[in-house]
């Protein structure tokens, strides 16, 4: 079965109670369980984690190399500035394994800080701006790329 990593960068254990104005008023754990839903019916194995810890999520990429799974990707404030998560990216995508960057919100739309991503340039793709649906969609992208 093709095996996703969805990751989830910092503050996003706090969706729900977080300005849910930007990113709506379900959970994380309703994100987790959505997420795990959608994968069955795709025909994926999912397994969804977050973490405030840019280390953690750079392990959790180097993670996806060498046990060749695909990732969905919501690098949180990380989309903006951090390099070293770029270049663990860039090393899933070289290895020839689909990077989806999603976002609940739509950073283009929003304050200039957040309208440039490190990651988008070496992503597979991006899906933002329709919150949880955001991440439906790059599973869906996912499954037909691989033909799951
Ligand atoms: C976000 C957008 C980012 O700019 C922000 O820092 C987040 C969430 C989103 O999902 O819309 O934490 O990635």
């Amino acid at each position: 079965m093709t095996h996703v990593l969805v990751l989830n960068g910092p503050n996003l254990g706090r969706l729900g109670v977080r300005e849910p104005e930007v990113y709506g008023s379900s959970s994380y754990d309703d994100l987790v369980a959505a997420a795990g839903e959608w994968g069955a019916e795709l025909g994926l194995e999912v397994d969804v984690r977050q973490t405030d810890d840019e280390s953690e999520i750079v392990g959790w990429l180097h993670e996806a190399v060498d046990s060749r799974s695909h990732v969905v990707i919501n690098p949180a404030a990380f989309t903006h500035y951090s390099y070293a998560l770029r270049d663990a990216a860039a090393q899933v995508t070289s290895a020839g394994l689909a990077l989806v960057e999603v976002h609940l919100s739509n950073p283009a739309a929003r304050e200039a800080f957040r309208r440039h991503s490190v990651v988008g340039p070496v992503a597979t793709g991006t899906v933002a701006g329709f919150g949880f649906l955001s991440y439906r969609l790059a599973l869906c992208a996912v499954a037909t790329r691989t033909d799951a």
